[in-house]
């Protein structure tokens, strides 16, 4: 294998120019305003980033009713937010206190033009530099447009969310991108589960993947299983040659005897969580937490994104065991709660603007996401293409490997062993689907019919709860 070179696969970013006037005007009418509101402040530095500019100010004296001079309080500018955002004409702001290790409020307002941030500019950066590791994750830039690259093994799994069109898809496009510029496939392994069917559909085909994009939503339960399988022989393996982990195992194998072969991460990626928790939730829900927390030795690292921070799918013990986090832009504080035990990402503008929580940090980042266009993407897919035609099996992970006295990574097919998910089922007893009576059930109680409320309700996946209502209608209720 040959890793591709990053020049002929991604687009270089464009310059960036900016306003001063502008600048110097919003920091007129952030002082004004705020010492208008009885909490002066000063500006004493200006981040200026791809979409949000950053305004550190410090809280200045004012005389209290006794005539005692104290600082205006951090709490009394967090609150004038709002009121800010309208002088400033605003779609939003958010405001950050304190920033870390400045002593200073940070007001961020968006910028008047927002401009990219290219993959390949994060990757020819020196941070990407200072990172050693196989697994970098090329996230964005911060407030200020400095590069932030982040390290997918000591996450070591990633949960990801915000509604529709926030950016998850291009997140996920652009960890992958720059894992698949890392990584040969002796490398790095990807299980792909893409139940939309359009995001992730066009790596089918690359020799990376352990098999082809799974998009049925009964497949992937079982393909966890797989995952889980391989991971219980990964550690039989290690334990053979009392091995540490993935990195010690390699680094003894390679030099003990090469012809062995190293073993890969495997990097897990779910791109719509809701879907799989709606139609066997304790399956998934058991699957992915297991995964969790033995998986970080072993090498197999888990992404997985979601449309609907709720509860009943962000559950506590996923988030549990998902200590890194990011959060594009959400409805409301309660969804920016649920992913972050905070609120924030309730403020941030969409497209790319993220929250990141890395595993043991206080307070998130806030980023903004790099980006990968459909063209780089198919670049990348077609270089690896190449490589893989003819076929070489249905698992490219399949290698003799005679020396290693535990077996050899599972080659189960994932057909098998594939359980009907609980809930669909063949509906049995009188009518066509045997959970009509608790749907009715339901639907009286809260004197209305919607799909989504019979599926939060019933536990039960979209088409089915659809298909209930249809029938009730057809029954007349
Ligand atoms: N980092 C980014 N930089 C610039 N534009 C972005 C970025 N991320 C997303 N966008 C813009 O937002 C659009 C929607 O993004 P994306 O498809 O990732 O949303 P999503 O969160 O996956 O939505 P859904 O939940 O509907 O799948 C993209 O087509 C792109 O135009
Ligand atoms: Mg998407």
């Amino acid at each position: 294998w040959e890793l591709p070179p990053i020049e002929e696969i991604l687009e270089p970013g464009s310059e960036q120019d900016f306003n001063q006037d502008l600048i110097r005007q919003q920091v007129r009418i952030i002082e004004d305003t705020l010492a208008s509101l009885g909490a002066p402040v000063k500006v004493k530095e200006i981040n200026r980033g791809p979409v949000v500019t950053q305004f550190g100010v410090e809280p200045l004296f004012v005389a209290n009713s006794r005539g005692k001079e104290t600082r205006v309080k951090v709490s009394k500018i967090v609150a004038l937010a709002d009121d800010l955002a309208l002088a400033l004409s605003a779609k939003t702001i958010r405001i950050q206190a304190p920033v870390p290790n400045k002593g200073l409020v940070g007001i961020e307002v968006p910028n008047e033009e927002v401009s990219l941030v290219a993959l390949r500019d994060i990757m020819e950066s020196e941070a990407w530099e200072r990172v050693r590791s196989p697994l970098r994750l090329a996230l964005g830039q911060d407030v200020s447009g400095a590069p932030y690259v982040a390290d997918l093994r000591a996450m070591p799994h990633l949960l990801i969310a915000g509604t529709t069109g926030s950016g998850k898809s291009v997140c996920i496009n652009a960890i992958l991108t720059a894992l698949l510029l890392q990584n040969t496939p002796d490398d790095l392994k990807l299980l792909l589960v893409d139940p939309k069917r359009v995001e992730l559909m066009p790596y089918n085909g690359i020799p990376h993947l352990l098999v082809p994009v799974v998009v049925d939503m009964e497949r992937v339960v079982g393909a966890l299983q797989w995952v889980l399988r391989e991971m219980d022989s990964r550690y039989r393996r290690f334990a053979s040659v009392g091995a540490r982990d993935i990195v010690d195992y390699n680094e003894r194998v390679a030099a003990a005897s090469p012809e062995v072969g190293r073993i890969p991460y495997i990097v897990v990626v779910i791109d719509e969580l809701a879907d799989l928790m709606m139609l066997a939730p304790q399956e998934t829900e058991r699957a992915i937490c297991r995964l969790a927390q033995m998986a970080r030795a072993t090498g197999i690292h888990l992404i997985i994104a979601t449309q609907r921070p709720s509860v009943d799918v962000v559950t506590g013990l996923i988030k549990a065991n998902f200590p890194a986090r990011i959060a594009f832009a959400v409805a409301s504080s309660v969804d920016s709660r649920v992913i972050l035990d905070m609120p924030g990402a309730e403020r941030l503008l969409g497209r790319g603007d993220m929250l990141f929580m890395p595993p043991d940090a206080p307070q998130p980042i806030r980023l903004q996401g790099a980006f990968v266009s459909d063209a780089e993407i198919q670049r990348l897919i077609a270089y690896w293409k190449v490589f893989s035609a003819p076929p070489a099996g249905p698992i490219p992970l399949e290698r003799a490997t005679p020396s290693v006295p535990a077996a050899p990574p599972v080659q189960l097919p994932l057909h098998p062993d594939l359980a009907p998910p609980v809930s669909e089922q063949r509906p049995s007893g009188l009518f066509e689907d045997d959970l009509i009576p608790d749907a009715l059930e339901v639907l009286l109680a809260e004197n209305r019919a919607s799909v989504s409320l019979l599926q939060r309700r019933l536990r039960i996946g979209y088409t089915r709860s659809a298909r209930i209502i249809e029938l009730l209608e057809e029954l007349g209720v």
